[in-house]
């Protein structure tokens, strides 16, 4: 199954839920391109540098299927805020050197990683939606590549304020981005 396989949106037999869930998915999948671009505009380490282009490239792919199938009408009216956060939480992390980013993307990817298996729990065994729901099982285990990957770098026990505060900011984020 391909990613071009995903039926139209308008043929699914999606919730109002569901499409408040898949707009926050793109508004979150925006913002995370932007978090490597900041990190990428702040920190010169090299290990840094290499992290944030693979990463990118696996957000840039994520964000590409939502913008050719999410309609334009579903997506979020505050995209510009949701990129911009990305980027000032990408550069912040990366004035702080080389473990911030790492626990900063270990957290957000610790939430993303839930975001997306919630949806799929609820999506799983509805016909139709079989093959949005493949993408979306595909998508959630890159960023679960992405958090292990990250934790691993970081090597500390997750613990602290930091990575609550970036919680706490994912969960207030996804609840206006699937509302506005
Ligand atoms: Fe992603
Ligand atoms: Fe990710």
């Amino acid at each position: 199954m391909a990613i071009h396989d995903v039926p139209k949106f308008g043929l699914l037999p999606l919730t109002a839920h569901d499409i408040a869930d898949l707009r926050s998915d793109h508004a979150g999948e925006a913002g995370a391109v932007m978090i490597y671009a900041g990190i990428l505009a702040i920190s010169r380490d090299p290990e840094v540098r290499q992290f944030a282009r693979e990463h990118q490239e696996t957000e840039r792919r994520h964000l590409a299927f939502f913008d050719a199938w999410l309609p334009a009408a579903r997506r979020s009216k505050l995209l510009p805020v949701w990129k911009s956060a990305g980027w000032i939480l990408g550069a912040f992390a990366a004035l702080w050197g080389k473990k911030s980013v790492f626990r900063t993307i270990a957290a957000v990817e610790t939430f993303v990683d839930r975001h997306y298996a919630e949806q799929i729990d609820s999506m799983q065994a509805r016909p139709g939606l079989e093959d949005l729901v493949e993408v979306l099982r595909r998508f959630r285990d890159d960023e679960l590549h992405h958090r292990d990957d990250a934790a691993e770098r970081a090597n500390d026990d997750r613990g602290g304020l930091w990575p609550r505060i970036i919680g706490a900011g994912s969960v207030v984020g996804v609840s206006i981005a699937r509302r506005i």
